[in-house]
């Protein structure tokens, strides 16, 4: 099906009431349904937003076209949880209804202050010429979850000598006001990020460029979201028309990052920043969101999708997911990516142990399982996943922990797509016993090399019978298999 202009903008009230429902059955029939990731009930999910804690709960919302699996009229979608894992779905929050976000409520975040939420998102307009506008606009939540916007745009246009492509504001307290960094595109067609200070979240002082790196840094910046912590200040973004040469990537779009030693408010800079790296080293993940909880954990959520790509659950009337939630550590100016420990609070039951000994094969039927794997030093082998009786299908992870060296394939895990962008992710690793963490979801795997010192996350499409795991390895390893329960 062709989407026209007008059907992707078309206010969500005039579509027919059976619209929805007849996607509904049909996302519901999908073999690639996720057990414990937040998915679309239709429609196609994006960014995650407003990711917060807030009158006692985690909340975060995503990026929502419900009408299919289309880039359409966005709007905000809100859940709540207790625990990270377990999550409520409180419907549509944040609808396109006014002058100021008529084509979209695109993305933004989320500050708790007083006895409110905070919101702060781009409002998307289209003229009748088709021309971009972009409003930096507000709202609050409270604790019932009813969100009331702000009339009056905190941002009404980007400061003189930047381009309309001007979104995706966050928001955070710094000393005794509020700081809000954005994406940018500067006149020269040069992304940009930008930063703007204020003491009530009303009215804002625009500060200017952020410095962080000396390096072009593609078209445009999407999804800026900076971290200030006690030692040092991590910058996350996704640069879009980034040159590979200046950090390697194959996705359409890296999501990328830098860590400095501070930010430096006064210059507007980060401190020696690092070169940029790859945040996730697999096919999917784009418009990460981290924060500083109040535990003083910063935590984060990607998008698991890449825009402008077709995925096999499109013909289904359904798109993407997000990943789980993870918790961030820097140490010595690296980053470590690892599960929250309440991904724990999904193991069913107890773990099946195995090692080079027993068994090297497994039917798991679920494919929704962690699974633990310490090999000894120097190993090199190969772990396959969603495999078949035949052992000729898969998702192939290769590993040579003598060399550092981890490669990915996905050619033969299922459904084919994204091929424009190849089917193999390769990375270096610690040349260290290896240690892998991977966590599988019906169409999903996120996995974590050494703790947290690399992750790879991927959308995987296989067929139902596709349920093996299989490892071939050269030396010892302990491995543990947990099946996990369904959240949804
Ligand atoms: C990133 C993005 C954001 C924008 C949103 C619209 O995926 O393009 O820049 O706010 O998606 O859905």
């Amino acid at each position: 099906k062709i989407w026209t202009k007008e059907e992707r903008y078309r206010p969500y009230q005039e579509w027919d009431k059976t619209h929805l429902a007849l996607l509904q059955e049909k996302a519901a029939n999908s073999k690639w349904r996720l057990g414990y990731h937040i998915q679309p009930n239709t429609g196609l999910l994006n960014d995650p937003n407003g990711f917060s804690y807030f009158n006692n709960q985690w909340h975060v919302f995503y990026q929502s076209y419900p009408m299919g699996a289309v880039h359409g009229l966005k709007s905000w979608y809100h859940l709540t949880s207790d625990n990270l894992v377990d999550w409520k779905e409180e419907g549509t929050k944040v609808f396109p209804d006014s002058l100021y976000d008529s084509h979209g409520v695109y993305s933004g975040t989320a500050l708790p202050v007083s006895d409110q939420l905070f919101l702060a998102y781009t409002g998307n307009v289209r003229d009748a010429e088709w021309v971009r506008h972009s409003y930096q606009l507000g709202a609050w939540m409270d604790a019932s979850g009813t969100v009331q916007k702000i009339e009056t745009p905190l941002i009404t246009e980007p400061p003189t000598g930047y381009t309309s492509e001007f979104r995706d504001p966050q928001v955070f307290r710094y000393n005794d006001g509020y700081l809000l960094v954005i994406g940018a595109q500067d006149e020269t067609e040069k992304g940009k990020i930008l930063t703007y200070q204020s003491s009530d979240l009303l009215t804002w002082q625009y500060k200017g460029e952020l410095e962080f790196t000396d390096k072009e840094m593609g078209f445009m910046i999407e999804c800026p979201n900076l971290l200030v912590t006690e030692d040092a200040a991590l910058l996350i973004f996704c640069p879009q028309g980034l040159e590979a040469a200046i950090c390697f990537y194959e996705n359409i779009y890296p999501n990328t990052y830098v860590i400095g030693d501070s930010y430096d408010s006064e210059a507007n800079r980060l401190i020696q920043p690092t070169a940029l790296k790859n945040l996730d080293e697999g096919f999917d993940v784009y418009a990460t969101q981290a924060f500083k909880a109040p535990d003083n954990r910063l935590l984060s959520i990607s998008w698991v999708g890449l825009p402008e790509i077709e995925y096999p659950t499109d013909q289904e009337e359904w798109a993407h997911c997000l990943s789980s939630v993870k918790e961030l550590l820097i140490k010595d100016k690296k980053l470590y990516q690892r599960p929250v420990a309440e991904m724990k609070q999904l193991r069913a039951g107890g773990a099946l142990e195995f090692n080079k000994d027993s068994n090297s094969f497994f039917e798991t039927d679920t494919n929704q399982y962690e699974l633990m794997l310490s090999f000894d030093p120097l190993s090199c082998g190969t772990l396959t996943l969603f495999t078949n009786k035949e052992q000729n299908k898969g998702l192939t992870i290769n590993f040579d922990s003598q060399h550092g060296k981890i490669t990915i394939d996905r050619s033969q895990a299922g459904a084919v797509f994204g091929e424009e962008y190849g089917f193999v992710r390769s990375f270096s690793v610690e040349q260290k016993p290896l240690e892998l963490q991977i966590f599988v979801d019906s169409s999903i795997v996120e996995v974590f090399i050494n703790e947290g010192e690399k992750v790879a996350t991927m959308r995987v499409f296989p067929e139902t019978h596709q349920t093996g795991v299989h490892l071939e390895c050269d030396g010892g390893y302990q491995g543990k298999l947990w099946q996990l329960r369904k959240t949804n």
